[in-house]
């Protein structure tokens, strides 16, 4: 297949079932498929969009190109879970209008979702191309009901102002104080510099522009993406993806970070963050980037990330299908500092049959599912290597030096290379002489490594050889717990 522009923006209805059903196999039958994290039913996944709980369970869609492992013409999928682990797909949600003249003729791009009334709005960006292919992003409305049919109304909301270029999308729908409000991620037309906007409404069909936001960032490169406003434990927490950011501003390793800044409180009719603490990291591994955060309705923050970053390739593109979404996250705060834990409900995938603990020995498991649970405490002043997916000289590096307080994770030894003019170490720093404990989750070509109670994560994709399972520790005698879970598909 050749990838065109044609090709990537043929409408859906000219793709045949029979080459969707073949694209679905591919992606099913892969020996590096997730099988419990979403993951794209065919072709490539990215954003995870709507976020949300409605009508009495969880809702996530995803950004979707059903046809190809590459960005084209992108469409809205669905899923719907009960606890933030098991989910149901319900297929596509939003698809990209057929005609020239509809606002998402060249896909329905990123947004959010918010409960209102019996109805579950979704607002997302209209990517829309003129016959030039000048591209009017255009901000989109449409209602999901409670069996799940969505509808897209006739008329946009609001338009890009002329002070920025097409680079404006990705709302995200908040409430205050009896009014709606929108955070989008913007360009400034004239010097391309990357903002965040606020609009606000009081009936979801009038618009007017609050102002660029004020988080405290004087340079965020050319443009963000994704941007998500999150409460957690009284603070406000802005989460978002700048394009372009000097590392002097603040450092990173992948192509695009996903950073996160934490402020007192959101002054809304100011579009101001306040007292923003400086910009941080919100994923120590490779992969991470457009993570989608809402409050539930008791309070708790949650996020799901897109594990893939854009203007990347992967080793499944020759599969025809690409990337998965993290599992979700529940988000505190201790000092500042963001702690992302996995949700309750993740230890309902352990499976008892097959379950082992192991203490100070090199081998953990000589054959692993890699499919798993692992939690590993590994005592103060110990330095070694925990090796996963280890076996014909390949293995996944999680190098620990709990004497001087380091981590560092090597995927270079794993397998196929993913994107390693990025580098393939990933390091961040602990507490020094400190006992150091790590919850790791491995689902085929995913891992995501929580350190410290979620002090720091790390998530990657990394790409074994079948054979290579094995979980073992590099040297004899050190003074650790391993405790090991194969964990069940969803
Ligand atoms: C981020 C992003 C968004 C956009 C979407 C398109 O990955 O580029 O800004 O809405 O993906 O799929």
């Amino acid at each position: 297949m050749e990838w065109t522009r044609a090709t990537r923006y043929r409408p859906y209805a000219k793709w045949s079932a029979r080459q969707l059903l073949s694209l679905q196999a591919q992606a099913a039958n892969s020996p590096y498929q997730m099988r419990y994290h979403i993951r794209p039913q065919s072709g490539l996944l990215n954003d995870p969009n709507g976020f949300s709980y409605f009508n009495g369970c969880y809702h996530v869609f995803y950004q979707a190109f059903p046809f190809g492992p590459v960005h084209g013409m992108k469409s809205w999928f669905h899923l719907e879970s009960p606890d933030l682990v098991h989910w149901d797909n319900r297929g596509l949600a939003i698809e990209p209008g057929p005609d020239p003249d509809s606002y998402d003729n060249a896909g329905a791009y990123s947004g959010s979702a918010m409960a209102i009334g019996n109805q579950l709005f979704l607002m997302y960006t209209g990517n829309h191309r003129t016959d030039d292919w000048v591209r009017i992003p255009y901000q989109c409305g449409a209602w999901m009901d409670a069996d799940g049919r969505v509808t897209k109304w006739d008329h946009y909301l609001f338009k890009n102002p002329a002070q920025f270029s097409e680079h404006f999308r990705d709302p995200q729908i908040l409430k205050h104080d009896g009014l709606y409000y929108c955070l989008l991620g913007a360009q400034k037309a004239d010097d391309k510099t990357g903002h965040l906007d606020l609009w606000k409404s009081a009936d979801l069909k009038e618009w007017e522009e609050v102002g660029i936001v004020d988080f405290g960032v004087a340079n965020a490169g050319y443009m963000i993406e994704c941007p998500n406003l999150v409460f957690v434990d009284g603070k406000a927490v802005l989460v978002f993806c700048p394009q372009g950011l000097d590392k002097q501003v603040a450092a990173y390793d992948n192509i695009y970070p996903n950073m996160y800044v934490v402020g007192d409180d959101f002054d809304f009719v100011h579009a101001k963050l306040v007292n923003p603490s400086p910009m941080k990291n919100l994923d120590d591994g490779f992969d991470v980037y457009a993570s989608q955060c809402f409050n539930a309705p008791d309070g708790t923050a949650y996020a799901i990330s897109w594990v893939g970053l854009p203007d990347s390739t992967y080793p499944t593109d020759t599969e025809n299908w690409a990337n998965c979404l993290s599992q979700v996250k529940e988000l505190h705060l201790v000092n500042g500092h963001l702690l992302q834990q996995p949700v309750k409900a993740m230890t309902s995938l352990r499976r008892s049959a097959g379950e082992a603990q192991v203490a100070n020995q090199t081998t953990i498991v000589p054959a692993s599912n890699n499919q798993y649970e692992l939690a590993v405490k590994i005592a103060a002043n110990q330095q070694g290597s925990l090796q996963l997916a280890a076996g014909e000289g390949y293995h996944l590096d999680l190098n620990f030096d709990t004497a001087a307080g380091q981590l560092t994770i090597d995927r270079g030894p794993s397998g196929a290379s993913v994107n390693a003019d990025y580098g393939t170490t990933r390091q961040t720093m602990l507490p020094a002489g400190h006992e150091l404990f790590l919850r790791v989750f491995v689902d085929h070509s995913l891992c995501e490594i929580f350190v410290n109670d979620g002090a720091h994560v790390f998530t990657l994709r990394f790409f074994a050889p079948d054979q290579a399972t094995a979980i073992r520790m590099s040297t004899e005698g050190l003074d650790y717990q391993a405790h090991y879970w194969p964990l069940q598909q969803m």
